[in-house]
């Protein structure tokens, strides 16, 4: 290659961004030849926006725990590859050698074979941020299954339309998850979730918190036992080897699910080879990472950052990747600080709204840590604004460490705009720069190009990239009409942004009916559905406002069928149905009873009016003449909150 894969200075990043946008295929092509593939590809990229038809590294074979462990096992098998940092810091941190990853991969790798998981079956996981939960990840994708992930914070009602959905025959859980001082009894939750499930053969249990479960007969069976059984059959003499299953490049790697402006969530599909270079050359670029250097990314595995920048990225870079299984304020507000002195973190990637919740406790958490490993800061999930921005700059970074602002998706697989740590100038609350590969354009309303700088515009791609979605699982079409069909031939992020006046991007936010809630991605018409099922309810409309701690809040306005009903006990009761079908994660901020919602004679909800209101912004309401009652509007504004 004629420039590095580690891009050094800005007259490199030059050259590479525009080599990749001239000759995508040549670019990629030299990135590819780094992994260790089974068989060459035939033909590097072919694709159209319109089906849409995505294909990169066609006919090309190969198996990404093979990247992600093996190809480090001569040089770096001793190494560490995770480190696990447990909810109560009394208890004993876990180290993981590249060595014995390997071997507990090959050992999952062989209970899910005994289980009778073939290649191809999708495998859900719910469990805690244990180790155990990236040994399952990377034991499907030996043997080829398709992963999902969920959270752990989603309800028993979102993992029974997600199983479903994805038609998941195996679930791998654990009894329950530590999470600061609070005990998610997993297990249950699942059990709730396989009530009315007719395709769930086998859930794979691994104790963790030894919270009393039900196993049930033929179904159930604890991962211990499993695994001392696959253990015998991985280890002979000594030496640890379960075959890597050879995967056809476009093979789909895993499901992940994520909302959208309308209906259920949508399982969003990647594939192995691109999603692999995708991961690792954003991971080794953004945060300029050096092997041995200890990278900590504070999101969840059950997001796609988790499966990126604590899983795959960092893996396939032969890195350290710290793992943590509580939250930031517990025992105190100090813990993501601890943590980085114990462990000497050098990359710490978090979110904005945890960077707000720590600097609303104050200094004093600070003064008694040292924090001199820390090398590159990364904000991800949302807009950073500036004030959070210094903040972590001056007293986490110290005035010396660079902050990335990552702009990425579920559906874009890895950082897509972004400064290179130290490399690319940065510029608080701007991702800055678009990375080698990833072609920004800025559209207005009527669909036309918005060319030149100082301008806004909504945000497209216009080049495959590797990391991109491939489909939306088992429906293709809503891949297409969610992405590809609001402008032809080019892929739509759902953003709105400014390009300033040296081309540096600056994401504003969603424009279409999602929201972004402390990081965490929730759709209107997901709350909207879960509170209309309360049986007293009898419509509703959910909107987002500005909210201090969680950047965006979550406003619902709700027309409730008797009027003199005690509106904190009906306040109380959505509430409980909304945690009930989503989860806490999607519990309005705010919710006020009101008559009527302001609608269009063709009964449309006119939402830019209730986000004015939520916002407090009564004097820019606009024009209401088209409403067909335009009375509810000064109904509703006497009594907003
Ligand atoms: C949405 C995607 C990226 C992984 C975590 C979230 C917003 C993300 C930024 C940023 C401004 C950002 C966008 C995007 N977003 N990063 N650096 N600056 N906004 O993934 O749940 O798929 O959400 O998060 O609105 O569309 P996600």
């Amino acid at each position: 290659m004629m420039y590095p894969y580690q891009i050094k200075s800005i007259e490199q990043y030059q050259e590479a961004y525009q080599k990749s946008i001239e000759n995508p295929e040549a670019f990629w092509e030299a990135i590819a030849s780094h992994f260790t593939w089974h068989k060459k590809w035939d033909s590097v990229l072919s694709y159209n926006f319109t089906e849409p038809k995505i294909n990169w590294f066609q006919g090309g074979k190969l198996n990404i725990t093979e990247n992600c462990i093996d190809r480090h096992l001569a040089t770096r098998g001793e190494e560490t590859a995770i480190i696990w940092e447990p909810n109560n810091p009394d208890e004993h941190t876990r180290v993981i050698t590249y060595n014995r990853l390997h071997k507990r991969v090959c050992m999952v790798a062989q209970m899910l074979r005994n289980l009778g998981v073939k290649k191809g079956d999708r495998v859900c996981i719910y469990m805690g941020m244990v180790p155990e939960l990236t040994y399952a990840i990377l034991g499907c994708a030996r043997i080829g299954a398709i992963h999902s992930v969920i959270f752990g914070g989603f309800s028993a009602q979102s993992i029974a339309d997600r199983l479903e959905d994805a038609q998941a025959e195996f679930i791998i859980t654990c009894d329950g998850a530590e999470r600061g001082n609070k005990n998610i009894p997993l297990k249950s939750v699942i059990d709730e979730a396989l009530i009315a499930n007719k395709l769930v053969k086998k859930v794979v249990v691994y104790t963790r918190t030894r919270t009393p479960v039900s196993m049930l007969k033929g179904r159930d069976v604890w991962w211990e036992d499993e695994m001392e059984q696959a253990e015998h059959q991985v280890e002979k003499n000594g030496v640890v080897s379960f075959p890597a299953e050879p995967m056809d490049a476009e093979d789909p790697l895993f499901i992940l699910y994520t909302s959208g402006s309308t209906g259920k969530p949508k399982g969003v599909v990647h594939s192995i080879a691109g999603y692999m270079l995708w991961a690792n050359y954003t991971f080794l670029n953004v945060f300029q990472y050096q092997v041995g250097q200890i990278h900590f990314c504070t999101a969840d595995i059950g997001w796609i950052t988790g499966h990126s920048y604590i899983v795959y990225g960092p893996l396939s870079a032969g890195g350290t990747s710290l793992m943590f299984e509580g939250i930031p304020t517990w025992p105190d507000a100090g813990r993501f600080w601890e943590i980085v002195d114990k462990h000497q973190v050098n990359i710490l990637y978090t979110a904005p709204t945890a960077i707000r919740s720590l600097m609303a406790y104050g200094l004093s958490y600070l003064v008694d840590k040292d924090l001199s490993s820390l090398k590159v800061l990364g904000s991800v999930g949302e807009p950073i604004n500036e004030e959070a921005w210094h903040w972590f700059s001056q007293h986490i970074g110290k005035g010396k460490c660079p902050i990335v602002d990552t702009w990425w998706q579920t559906e874009t697989g890895g950082i897509m705009i972004s400064n290179l740590a130290g490399i690319t100038p940065q510029k608080p609350a701007h991702a800055t720069l678009p990375l080698p590969g990833v072609l920004p354009v800025l559209l207005d309303e009527n669909g036309f190009e918005i060319v030149g700088n100082k301008v806004s515009g909504n945000l497209c791609i216009k080049l495959a990239w590797p990391g991109m979605i491939r489909t939306t699982y088992g429906d293709h079409e809503r891949c297409k009409s969610n992405y590809f069909s609001t402008y032809p031939n080019l892929y739509f992020t759902g953003d709105g942004c400014l390009r300033d006046e040296n081309g540096n991007y600056r994401i504003t936010g969603r424009v279409d009916d999602v929201l972004n809630v402390s990081g965490h991605r929730i759709g209107t018409a997901e709350v909207e559905n879960a509170i209309n099922s309360h049986s007293g309810v009898i419509e509703s409309a959910v909107v987002g406002y500005p909210h201090d701690m969680k950047g965006q809040g979550i406003y619902a306005y709700v027309i409730f069928e008797e009027s003199n009903h005690d509106h904190q006990l009906t306040k109380q009761d959505i509430l409980q149905t909304v945690t009930r079908i989503i989860g806490a994660i999607a519990k309005p901020d705010k919710i006020q009873f009101v008559n009527g919602l302001p609608k269009t004679r063709s009964g449309k909800i006119m939402r830019r009016i209730l986000r004015k209101i939520a916002e407090g912004e009564y004097n820019s309401i606009g024009d209401t003449s088209t409403l067909l009652d335009p009375t509810v509007v000064d109904d509703i504004k006497k009594t907003a909150l």
